[in-house]
């Protein structure tokens, strides 16, 4: 099954790069439009003051005792050399009284004691900066109070505003475009180890489980050396299964050539007695055949449910199940001159698969069976105690040398009864078997040190977790 990409790596950081910068070149244009349209104020509001000022100085209190003003034109050149803005002004006596210029021009009334104040406002439908400087002309014997307001259309703050705003946006458009463009080459050059990594591994000869030692940034080290920890898993299970399959295959191959050169001597058998004897002995390497097979499909068998995920499986009481396997099995042992007794102290509750269990017994009572000769006792044995639950398979014949022990469990291997049939899967069997259930093997005397005893523990299974 092939993955899309989970969304590339590149494109991943370059949108990052992206909203972080965007988020932050935002925030900055508009600390930048506000300090623009701050600067612009001041600076035009600074003007306004001037020509206000200018104004203010010519108004004068005439003989009639009332306020007269002559306007210095230049007062108001001063502002409409900026741009296209138009420039308007008002001059009033005390509240009320009217003097020169446009009178509807709106005005500061509360200056806030401050002999300048500045304000926004709108007049014939544009917007205008409105200064307005209050002031007081004396006639020698009394003050007469007086208030100059000087107004501005706002075109030139507003082109300013929008040139530094512009030039701000496009010094951040630059900067985004820069990084991108710095993170790109980056990526680039830093998922390079990673592009001869895949080239190096795709570029491999299939059987080849080497592990990989291509420099790669630490990053992705654990990556490859979970890769390689699991070629070497690889490998050892692509050996094992050549081994096993070599094996197997010749372990079958013996049994074949029986049953064929049996074939051939019944075919040519002068009497009909010497065919019935080569038709028996060919019908004993089948079941020979027939054996290893079983013994075949029954290892695979466990190495799939040992490698899939562990499944509960339920409790259930080995003791009875041993008890009626072991009478099943008493003709047959009395037939090799065994005697084959059961002995137990009631019910024992294991989690364990009965099936299993049944292949695993049976491989231990046709062992006692097969090597301890004839004459000898075989004792099945299932003993609750405390933790655990044992099934133990005794015999009183020849045994295995305490240094053979662990070899025998290997899967293929055989003791020095050649003559017996069989290929050396059974104790193996018995193993991986009780290893899915939790449970060990292990290999002892018989009592009285005389033959073996071939020991199952199991942990015991909850006294609550029935028998379903
Ligand atoms: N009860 C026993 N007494 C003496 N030797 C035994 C006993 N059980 C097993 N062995 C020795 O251990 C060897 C391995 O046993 P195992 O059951 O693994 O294989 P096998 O019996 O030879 O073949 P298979 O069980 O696959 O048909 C046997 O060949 C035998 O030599
Ligand atoms: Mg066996």
């Amino acid at each position: 099954m092939t993955h899309s990409p989970a969304s590339s790596l590149r494109s991943q950081l370059l949108g990052w790069l992206f909203v972080a910068t965007a988020v932050f070149g935002i925030l900055a244009l508009i600390d930048t439009y506000h300090e623009a349209i701050k600067t612009a104020d001041t600076v035009s509001d600074r003007v306004l003051a001037g020509s206000a000022l200018a104004i203010a100085e010519r108004v004068v209190v005439n003989e009639n005792g009332a306020l007269e003003v002559d306007i210095p034109y230049v007062a108001l050149e001063m502002l409409t050399s900026a741009a296209q803005d138009r420039v308007f002004y008002r001059v009033e006596g005390p509240p009320g009284h009217f003097i020169t210029g446009y009178q509807a021009l709106p005005t500061i009334t509360d200056t806030k004691g401050q002999s300048t104040a500045y304000a926004d406002a709108t007049f014939r439908g544009e917007p205008i900066r409105v200064a307005v400087l209050q002031r007081s002309a004396s006639t020698g014997v009394n003050s007469v109070p007086f208030a100059v307001t000087v107004a501005e259309t706002t075109i030139a703050r507003r082109q300013l505003t929008q040139a530094i705003l512009l030039r701000s946006a496009l010094r951040l458009g630059l900067m985004m475009a820069g990084a991108a463009a710095i993170v790109w080459i980056a990526v680039t050059l830093a998922l390079r180890p990673l592009y001869r990594l895949s080239d190096a591994i795709a570029e491999r000869n299939p059987s080849d489980l080497h592990p990989i030692d291509q420099a790669v940034p630490s990053e992705v080290q654990g990556l490859v050396d979970t890769v390689n920890s699991f070629m070497v898993r690889l490998q050892s299970a692509l050996n094992s299964l050549r081994h096993f399959s070599g094996n197997a295959s010749h372990q079958l191959r013996t049994p074949l050539a029986i049953i064929r050169t049996q074939l051939v001597l019944a075919s040519r058998a002068p009497s009909l007695g010497a065919a019935q004897e080569a038709a028996r002995k060919g019908d004993d390497a089948v079941a020979h055949a027939e054996r290893i097979l079983a013994q075949l499909l029954l290892m695979a068998k466990i190495d799939a449910a040992g490698s899939a995920e562990p499944h509960p499986v339920a409790a259930i009481d080995i003791a009875t199940l041993a008890q009626t396997m072991t009478a099943e099995y008493v003709p047959v042992a009395a037939q090799a001159g065994i005697d084959l007794g059961f002995d137990g102290n009631g019910p024992a509750i294991v989690r364990a698969e009965p099936l299993l269990f049944g292949e695993m017994l049976r491989n231990l009572i046709e062992n006692a069976i097969a090597y301890a000769g004839s004459g000898a006792e075989v004792t099945v044995m299932v003993f609750s105690e405390k933790h655990v639950v044992r099934l133990r398979v005794e015999d009183n014949g020849p045994g295995i040398q305490a240094e053979r022990r662990a070899e025998v469990l290997q899967r293929f291997a055989r003791g020095g009864h050649g003559n017996a049939p069989g290929m050396g899967l059974g104790l193996s069997i018995v193993e991986d078997i009780a290893a899915l259930f939790g449970a060990t093997l292990t290999l002892e005397e018989g009592t009285g040190g005389k033959g073996l005893c071939a020991v199952v523990t199991f942990p015991a299974a909850a006294a609550d977790a029935g028998s379903g």
